[in-house]
């Protein structure tokens, strides 16, 4: 005889969808795994802009692109800091044109822009009045984040900078030959607390004159150096900016890199404000002229990993010494957007929902009664199989292809033992579409909040 497993609705699910009413719904911090995830808090002010615009725009560029190797050169390839700040006499680019890097970065469906005001090698790509080491004394003659901030502004697109702590030119900065650092430098004069007055008076200046910003991100407090005051003045001066967790305290948001920090890698959903950042370069942020590059493939799951999961993501490109965006970085951008462009509703403005199936080689999002299944693993077939969810949808479209998908409830081999009819998708092109990420779109009637566990794990294949 037929032993079925049913699917149990938590409750009367109304068919308005989104997600307030969703939240409104989610379960206490006791949760069972068959439960909705509590999702990172929201601000509730101005700096909510973050979780509307998910997706952006890291750009690292400075004095160390004239070379194409790095960018932190000056360390890495021990370079006297009285050769390093030669570049700056070279330093004049011709092709700086903000508005040719929004473009570019709207092409791949960013919606906002972090980028280097300074760097560990200490140089300034503003004006700054509190050192002369900046692109304003440069044959350049020109303040890069004026231009950029007034280009931002005029086309509403969010701007955030990063600065580093960390200063390979600064004389108070302690360069104690820790990680990140020089050697002790002759003439410097370490002072921590100087330095620091030295920072504040920048951020004073940055978060002043260049109209408004969206977002602080600190980067290498070798010392682990804590003064909320830092903080706390970018929050008086610049209510809308969002600042990280690299500063002087712990800021807003996290900011696991590339692929090292591997303790984001198993859980369902971030529960603390996150915001993922990777290079489009594997051994480099700034332009690199020997450079190595991921896949498309490894990107676009990094992307969706992240985004389907409560974070935002950050790309990175480090653009030529003339201020152009390389070809190849055009290309990953204008490719990203390809793809992106296709399956961006699965990751903006949706729920995780991974507590509806235990299959963990895909991610779920939902908005209302509509669910995405979201394939960021090696697809090892063509079908997926979404048990314990037991439901077939209304509609199912492949949204890379805008084809219909296959469903089905029907018995399989391998679920013999509870006899369970689980929602399975068929015929996947997995072979035809196999350098990107597969995103389902399933519009049911109406969708469970919850789905009931089952026996056995239900791992896709199994
Ligand atoms: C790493 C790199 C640094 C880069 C940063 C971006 O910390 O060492 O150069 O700016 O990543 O997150």
């Amino acid at each position: 005889m037929l032993r079925r497993t049913f699917l149990r609705t938590a409750g009367a699910l109304s068919a308005a969808p989104f997600a307030p009413r969703l939240l409104a719904a989610l379960p206490p911090a006791s949760a069972t795994p068959a439960a909705a995830p509590r999702l990172a808090p929201r601000f509730g002010d101005g700096r909510d802009w973050w979780f509307e615009k998910r997706f952006g725009l890291f750009v690292h560029w400075g004095l160390y692109a004239l070379e194409g190797w790095h960018e932190q050169d000056q360390w890495r390839r021990r370079i006297p800091r009285a050769d390093y700040v030669k570049l700056a006499a070279r330093w004049n680019p011709a092709q700086f044109n903000p508005d040719a890097w929004i473009d570019a970065a709207e092409s791949a469906g960013m919606r906002y822009l972090c980028f280097t005001a300074k760097h560990h090698d200490g140089f300034c790509l503003f004006a700054s009045r509190y050192t002369s080491y900046h692109s304003g004394n440069t044959p350049a003659r020109r303040d890069h984040v004026r231009d950029l901030a007034a280009a931002c502004q005029r086309r509403k697109f969010p701007l955030c900078l990063y600065y580093s702590i960390a200063d390979w030119h600064h004389p108070a900065y302690p360069n104690q030959g820790r990680h990140h650092e020089l050697p002790p430098q002759p003439g410097d004069t370490p002072d921590l607390s100087k330095y620091v007055e030295y920072v504040k008076a920048q951020v004073r200046e940055l978060c002043t004159d260049y109209g408004e910003l969206h977002g602080f991100w600190w980067d290498m407090n070798v010392d682990r150096h804590v003064d909320r005051s830092v903080n706390a003045l970018i929050r008086e001066l610049q209510p809308k900016a969002v600042i990280n967790d690299r500063g002087f305290d712990a800021g807003d948001f996290g900011t696991p890199e590339r692929d090292y920090t591997k303790e984001g890698a198993p859980v369902p959903v971030f529960e603390k404000r996150t915001e993922a950042c990777q290079s489009i370069g594997m051994e480099s942020w700034g332009w690199r002229t020997d450079e190595d590059y991921y896949t498309d493939r490894h990107l676009f799951r990094s992307i969706a990993r992240y985004l389907a999961r409560d974070a935002n993501y950050l790309l990175n490109v480090g653009p030529l010494p003339d201020g152009s965006l390389p070809e190849v970085a055009r290309g990953f951008l204008a490719r990203t957007g390809a793809w992106y462009r296709l399956v961006h509703e699965a990751l903006e403005g949706t729920v995780p929902a991974p507590h509806l199936t235990a299959n963990r080689d895909v991610l779920l999002t939902r908005r209302g009664d509509t669910l995405y299944v979201i394939l960021h693993t090696d697809p090892r077939g063509d079908a997926v199989k979404l048990k314990p969810l037991a439901l077939l949808p209304r509609r199912a479209t492949l949204l890379n292809t805008g084809a219909p998908v296959a469903c089905s409830l029907a018995l399989v081999p391998s679920e013999h033992g509870d006899q369970g009819r689980f929602l399975r998708l068929t015929g996947l092109p997995v072979n035809a579409l196999a350098n990107t990420v597969l995103v389902a779109k399933l519009d049911f009637d109406r969708l469970p909040e919850s789905v009931a566990p089952v026996r056995h794990s239900g791992v896709s294949n199994a």
